[in-house]
């Protein structure tokens, strides 16, 4: 059986008064749903320490890695650091990192790894352009992304990793995926991912435009374990609602 999770993921954004309010605000959070937010890494430290002190179970995470272990690599914090201010996962992949810093499926799987060394889980996020999609070629673009990245996994703990579907034309741009969309492309993950994972133990998270509004409808699909939520993640009130539709 496959835990539902939530995710916010609160990319550049994000203050520690904000930590604060989730870590209270989430205290009395009765859901079955598990619930993570990735902050930017300069809170993982102050959202840990507010979730501990109201004994709020929200896990944290953090939104990209180091590829490294560690060494002379100014500006990086590595799987370590992370963990010693509290995280427990880590968002490797995003389309942002890999279109705008030009992270490629060889460097995506090298911070997976990073993180699985230490006992973190990484959230290895996948997603085609709108381009592709129109193209026809989703399912093979797709699977190649997943292929490349579980296929350089070091041997470890089945289903220690969490898969994320983020069509790229999805994300931040209200255009959410259709839940037939979504489900196809789920199942294909699961498939394409079965040579190399316990793919029917790992968690599949859809991001894109998931909002209260559509949540529902997206996480009741078979093959989809949660979500992988941006903009609506800084709202406390809209990531408890989207939480509440799984
Ligand atoms: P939005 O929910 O803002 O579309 O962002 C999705 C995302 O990129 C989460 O990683």
């Amino acid at each position: 059986m496959r835990k539902q999770i939530v995710v916010g993921n609160w990319k550049l954004n994000g203050t520690t008064v904000l930590c604060h309010q989730f870590a209270s605000g989430l205290a009395d959070y009765k859901g079955s749903v598990e619930l993570v937010i990735c902050p930017p890494a300069t809170h993982i430290d102050c959202l840990a320490g507010a979730a501990s002190a109201h004994h709020s179970k929200v896990g944290v995470g953090g939104q990209n890695v180091a590829a490294q272990f560690s060494g002379a690599y100014t500006g990086e914090v590595s799987a370590s650091m992370l963990q010693e201010l509290g995280a427990c996962y880590g968002i490797v992949g995003h389309s942002e990192r890999r279109a705008l810093f030009g992270e490629t499926s060889e460097m995506v799987a090298q911070k997976a790894n990073r993180l699985l060394e230490v006992g973190m889980t990484p959230i290895i996020c996948v997603g085609e352009s709108s381009l592709v999609r129109e193209g026809g070629e989703h399912g093979k673009f797709v699977g190649r992304q997943v292929t490349e990245v579980l296929s350089r996994l070091a041997p470890s703990v089945e289903s220690a990793v969490i898969l994320a579907y983020e069509p790229i034309w999805a994300v931040g741009t209200g255009n959410t995926a259709s839940p037939e969309q979504v489900q196809s492309m789920h199942a294909h993950i699961r498939a394409v991912a079965a040579p190399f994972i316990n793919s029917v133990a790992t968690r599949v998270l859809y991001g894109g435009s998931v909002t209260p509004d559509n949540a529902a409808s997206l996480l009741e699909l078979p093959d989809v374990d949660g979500a992988l939520v941006g903009g609506a993640s800084l709202e406390l009130d809209k990531f408890l609602a989207i939480a509440g539709g799984c």
